[in-house]
Formats: C-alpha cells, structure tokens, sequence
C-alpha cells in the first residue's frame, strides 16, 4: 500500500527569484546550473579524467597555491573537513583547535571523533585568537596539528592567518584552515599562510551548490598521509604495500585513497560526482575570469555598504569591525522584534532569505550575507529597503535610511 499521490508531488519546482542573503548558501550562477546538466561520464574515461586534471590547475589559483595536491572531495564542506582531520590525526594525536565560534565547535567535536587529545586556543565569540596567542598554546602542547576556521559564519568573524605555517612549523605540527566560508570572498591566501590543508565548499562565495568541497594539501602534509596508506583489500594491487603510519580512520574520507584516484594511479576509490564536479569547474572558471582581487574587493565593498545600511537604521552590527568577515554581517535583533517572524516575512512578502543563529546567539542575532553573485549593490539595496519595511510592520522604526547609507558607501568607490 503507497500513500503516494498519483502525481508523485510533482516535478520539481523551488522558487527560483528567492534570494539568498544569508550565511549560505547563496544563489547558484546559472552559468554553474548549466554546466551540472552536462553528460555524466565514466569516472576513468580519460575525457573525465582530463576534467578532474582542469579542476586541479584551476583550484591551485583559487587558493593561490602551488600545491600539487589541490582537488575535490565529494560531500558538503564538513566532508573534506573531516577527511583532513582523520587523514592526519592517529588516535591519541594532539590537536590543537583554534576556538571562537560553531566551526571551532565543530573542529574540536571531529578532533574528539578521530580519537585525538583535544587541546584548545580561544577567544569569546565575536573576537578572534591573537597568533601569539596560537604560538604559545602550540609550544605548550606541542600537536600533530593545529585547526583552524578562516572566516567562522556563526560570529561573522574571520581569523588572522599570516604566520600560521610558521608557528606549526616551529613545533613540528601541521596546520588546517577550514576556509568554507571565504574561498572566493576574502583572501585564502594558502602559500603566504603556509598552510598545510585548506578546504572550503562550493555554496558560499562560489556561487555554487552545496555537494562538493575543495582541498589543496602541501607535500609535507601529503608524505605525512601517505605513510598511513593502507588501501582497501578488493582494490589493492601488488605495489600497495601498506605505510608504515596507521590506518587511517575512514574509508570514505581516508586522503591516501583519494589522492591515489586524483592521481596517475586512478585508484578505484569512489565514483567521483560527476555533476558535482563540472560545478567546480564551472565556479572556478567564473571567480579567476572575475579575477580575486576584483572579486574580493567587490565582496569587501557590499560587506561594507551592508553594514553602513545597518547601522544607519539605528541596528547594532555584532563583533569587532577589525575582524569582521567581509562577506557576512551579525545583526542584533533589537529589543521588542520576533527574529523569527521577522525573517518570516522577508521570505514571504519580499522573497529574501537571511540567517538565523545557533548557540549562544540564537535568537540574539540575524546573519546577513554577501556572497558570490550577492556581494553587489542592487542586492545589498534590495534587501535594506525590504528590511527596513520589515522591522516597521513588526514595530521597529528605523532611524534613517538604511539604503541611503549603503550606497553612500558605493558613491566614489569603483565597483557594483
Ligand atoms: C565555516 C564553516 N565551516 C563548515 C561549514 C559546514 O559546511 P557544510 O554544511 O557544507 O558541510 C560551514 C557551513 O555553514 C561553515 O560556514
């Protein structure tokens, strides 16, 4: 018996004007859209393979890296954030997680999960941890690895990351950014970091879907992987023998593996998501044809006016402004508004989405994002006159224009 409706709900059919201004996902560049309609091809057919290889080349500029290991793993951000830690991590391996928000959370639970000694460096949320402060927590505990979130979406806040390889390199440690939430807003500049592992996802400032998460891995942290590779009996062939590390926690997200399948060696690992691929592809094309440093300032640019258009209705824009991440603003909900009803009806009367929050800041504050092809002046307008009229029918006036200020902001500066 199937209590299926004869139409079987339908064709699939989303709105499709809704935009997406919150902490993510944004909206997906059609251009993106188009190339996930592509024909799906065998996983070694050397014309995907060629693929794959593009993908490579393409996502060493993104995160402005020379590393040989720059490539995919398939699942949302989370996976390629897990597939780093237990790539590294042996049970009983130190970590030190760098901690001032949800993703910090998260790094230190997945440290938990590998079986690692989790130790931890953090700041209040709304603040970030001083690399001095790093330092010294790394000499004292001295980890395998060292974790860090770039730009942490439930503060807003992103994380000074310059001298990051040095302090790794300084107590024998690697280093991991998870760079979700700023790859292709904000500059994930990975070599100038000497960041060992920097892993990000498609759905923020990429303009793409959530499905797939980029990685880029130096080669010391590579050979460090590489001595743990056991390859899983059904596909080993003669010349695997098994490193000398231990076994990596993880079949899925065991790197060695991975890597071997991106590699000459086309290990039979996984199907690689095809669809999920020519969307990186296609993202990738899209952000470096932009060029980074227009792309960044433009995300700069709409963070700015975003938060100007805030603050001029009288609204208080949440943490510190020297760390605010550029493609994402906290807004405290002020005294006497539902959060909740509010964001309600910005997706009911105007078709806007914005963010809610989690932990500590539930219910104390909206995120409001400007990512991908939303960090521009007409969405960033758009949405302040929708909110501005929001607030009103929910019983708060604003002070002054909002969007006045916003494209006061945009007046004299060269950018959309
Ligand atoms: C900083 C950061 N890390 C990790 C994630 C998790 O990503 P996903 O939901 O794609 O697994 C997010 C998602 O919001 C994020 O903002």
């Amino acid at each position: 018996m199937s209590d299926l409706p004869a139409d079987l709900f339908g064709e699939i059919d989303p709105p499709d004007r809704r935009l997406l201004m919150g902490p993510g996902p944004s909206n997906v560049h059609p251009r993106v859209l188009r190339a996930m309609s592509a024909a799906v091809l065998g996983q070694f057919d050397p014309e995907f393979t060629t693929t794959m290889n593009q993908v490579m080349a393409l996502y060493r500029g993104v995160f402005q890296t020379t590393n040989k290991w720059t490539f995919m793993v398939d699942g949302t951000s989370r996976a390629a954030i897990e597939a780093a830690m237990v790539s590294v991590l042996a049970p009983g391996e130190t970590v030190l997680v760098v901690s001032s928000g949800r993703f910090g959370l998260l790094l230190q639970e997945i440290g938990q999960r590998c079986g690692a000694k989790v130790e931890i460096v953090e700041a209040p949320w709304g603040e970030v941890v001083p690399m001095n402060a790093i330092k010294a927590a790394a000499e004292r505990v001295r980890p395998r690895l060292i974790a860090c979130v770039h730009g942490d979406t439930s503060t807003t806040m992103a994380q000074p990351l310059d001298g990051l390889g040095d302090v790794a390199r300084g107590v024998g440690a690697l280093s991991y950014v998870d760079a979700t939430a700023t790859l292709g807003g904000m500059d994930v500049a990975v070599d100038r970091w000497r960041a060992d592992i920097v892993t990000a996802g498609l759905q923020k400032c990429m303009g793409g879907p959530p499905g797939i998460a980029p990685i880029t891995i130096s080669d010391r942290a590579a050979e460090h992987i590489f001595a743990r590779r056991h390859v899983e009996k059904g596909i080993a062939s003669a010349g695997d023998n098994a490193g000398p590390a231990p076994v990596i926690g993880s079949n899925y997200f065991d790197l060695a593996m991975v890597m071997d399948y991106w590699s000459d060696k086309r290990l039979n690992h996984h199907t690689e998501a095809a669809s999920m691929l020519y969307a990186a592809r296609e993202c990738a094309r899209i952000v470096l044809g932009e060029g980074l440093p227009k792309r960044i300032e433009r995300h700069r640019l709409a963070g700015a006016a975003m938060a100007a258009g805030i603050e001029a209705m009288g609204l208080k824009v949440y943490g510190g402004a020297a760390h605010k991440m550029f493609n994402a603003v906290g807004v405290f909900i002020p005294e006497g508004v539902n959060g909740e009803s509010l964001r309600k009806r910005m997706r009911e009367e105007f078709e806007i989405e914005i963010g809610t929050s989690f932990g500590p800041l539930a219910g104390k504050i909206w995120r409001i994002g400007t990512m991908a092809g939303n960090a521009r002046k007409h969405h960033v307008a758009h949405t302040l006159m929708a909110l501005e009229t929001a607030l009103r029918r929910e019983g708060f006036a604003a002070k002054a224009s909002g969007v006045d200020a916003a494209l006061g902001v945009y007046d004299g500066a060269k950018g959309d």
